[in-house]
Order: structure tokens, then C-alpha cells, then sequence
């Protein structure tokens, strides 16, 4: 039988990367390796998922050294030959193992006002949107993010700026200043634009590259760019 050698991190940030030996299988995932891991070599291994189809987003690790979805990712794919290094996201702090504490990443979604913040009361009509307008068209491409991490992971501005809100985080606060529903657009554009907002992104696109969900945050950070520029020019902000 076909093995695959595959070494796991151990431990917090100061842990090591062990080796195990894993079967290999046709249509095997990154995640079912972890998962055979833990059943057979190693019961005390730490990792995180729920869903196993690409929905949750809580299956991100760091694998052959790119940030992915392990539920999603197979093997065939991103195997050196036989070999797969799997590690914690970058970026965040490891708790154990390949799980990582994601606090940070999701206060600075609280941080970019990342909560959509309507008027209407439930006696109201319903807000009635065109499928085709702009500004739908701009929240819809980014409204698909599961939360994974990964493109926070792959940015090297977080890694260089830690309070930098990073790329999940400003996506959403673009998706929701083109909801036209939503009332708190001024403040949310003061969120993002500061020092460790939309203008610090390089726009070299890594977070791009990597969302498993095809989302493009280096263009939602773009908008947000123009957008606060506008505002700023206007005396929004
Ligand atoms: S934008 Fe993409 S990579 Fe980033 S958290 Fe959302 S789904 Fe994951
Ligand atoms: S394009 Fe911007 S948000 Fe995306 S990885 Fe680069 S610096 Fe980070
Ligand atoms: S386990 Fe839910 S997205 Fe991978």
C-alpha cells in the first residue's frame, strides 16, 4: 500500500514538527489524513473542523507551507510526491497543536464595525434591492466569506503590523458599505480607514490567491481605498 509521510506540529508555538507514516487512499483530503492521525497514531492531537464540506470554515491549517481548507483540499493536489508538512495558521497564536486561538481575527471584524445595522423595524415593508445595481453587485461578490482565516493567514502585512485589520475583516466592512440597507456607512468607513485600515494593504493580492471561496479582497480593500479617499475629500469622515 501506497503511505504518505506527513509531518504534524506539535505543541504551541515553540513545538516541533513530528513524523507519521498515513495509508494512502484515492480522493483523500488533507483533513482526513489529520482525522487518521488522531484515530490511530495519535489521540492527543489537536485540530478543528465541524462541517467537512466547506462551509463552517473552521478546518483552515497551514499545509506544504500555503494557508487551505483541509476539508477541500486533497491530497493529490498539494503532495510533494508522498511527503505533506501540515502546521497551525500563521499569523494567530497556536493553542495547541494546529489549532489557533482566532480571537484576533474576529475582533477585528468587531473593530472594521463588521455587523450590518439596519433601520426598518419588522412592521416595516421589506427593503427591496436590484439584483443588478452596482453596489449589490459589489456586496454579493464578497458576502460567500466562511471565516476560515486563510487569507489572514497568507497576509504578510499582519505579519509585519498585528493591529493591520487585515483582508476577512475588510471585506466585510465593504461588503456591508455597499449594502443599501445599512445605516452606519460613516462609521464604518472611520473604522477602516485609520492607520491599521484599508490603506495599509500592498495590494500584492496573497489573500486573493489563497480564499478558497474566490472571494478578491485586495478589491474589496481597493473600493474601501477610493471610497474613504472620497469621503475624506467630501468632509464624510
Ligand atoms: S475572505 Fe476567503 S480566505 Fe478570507 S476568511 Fe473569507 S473565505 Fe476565508
Ligand atoms: S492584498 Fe492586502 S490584505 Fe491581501 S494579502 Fe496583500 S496586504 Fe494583505
Ligand atoms: S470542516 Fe467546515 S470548512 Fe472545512
Amino acid at each position: 500500500m501506497d503511505t504518505l509521510q506527513v509531518k504534524v506540529w506539535r505543541g504551541r508555538t515553540d513545538g516541533e514538527l513530528v513524523a507519521y507514516e498515513v495509508p494512502r487512499h484515492e480522493s483523500q483530503t488533507v483533513l482526513d489524513v489529520v482525522t487518521y492521525i488522531q484515530r490511530h497514531l495519535q489521540p492527543d492531537l489537536a485540530y478543528r473542523f465541524a462541517c467537512r464540506v466547506g462551509m463552517c470554515g473552521s478546518c483552515a491549517m497551514n499545509v506544504n507551507g500555503k494557508a487551505r481548507w483541509t476539508c477541500r483540499t486533497h491530497v493529490a493536489k498539494v503532495a510533494a510526491g508522498n511527503q505533506l508538512e501540515i502546521a497551525p495558521l500563521s499569523n494567530l497564536p497556536v493553542i495547541k497543536d494546529l489549532v489557533t486561538d482566532m480571537s484576533r481575527f474576529f475582533d477585528k471584524w468587531v473593530q472594521a464595525k463588521g455587523q450590518f445595522s439596519g433601520e426598518r423595524t419588522r412592521r416595516d415593508d421589506f427593503a427591496r434591492v436590484q439584483p443588478d445595481s452596482p453596489r449589490r453587485q459589489a456586496a454579493d461578490a464578497g458576502i460567500e466569506c466562511i471565516g476560515c482565516g486563510v487569507c489572514y493567514s497568507s497576509c504578510d502585512v499582519v505579519t509585519w503590523r498585528p493591529d493591520y485589520l487585515g483582508p476577512a475583516a475588510l471585506n466585510r466592512a465593504w461588503t456591508l458599505v455597499n449594502d443599501e440597507r445599512d445605516s452606519k456607512r460613516a462609521e464604518r468607513l472611520r473604522a477602516v480607514a485609520g492607520d491599521a485600515g484599508c490603506h495599509s494593504c500592498h495590494t500584492q493580492a496573497t489573500c486573493t490567491e489563497r480564499c478558497p471561496k474566490h472571494i478578491s479582497p485586495t478589491a474589496g480593500i481597493a473600493g474601501l481605498k477610493r471610497m474613504t479617499m472620497k469621503a475624506a475629500l467630501e468632509g464624510e469622515l
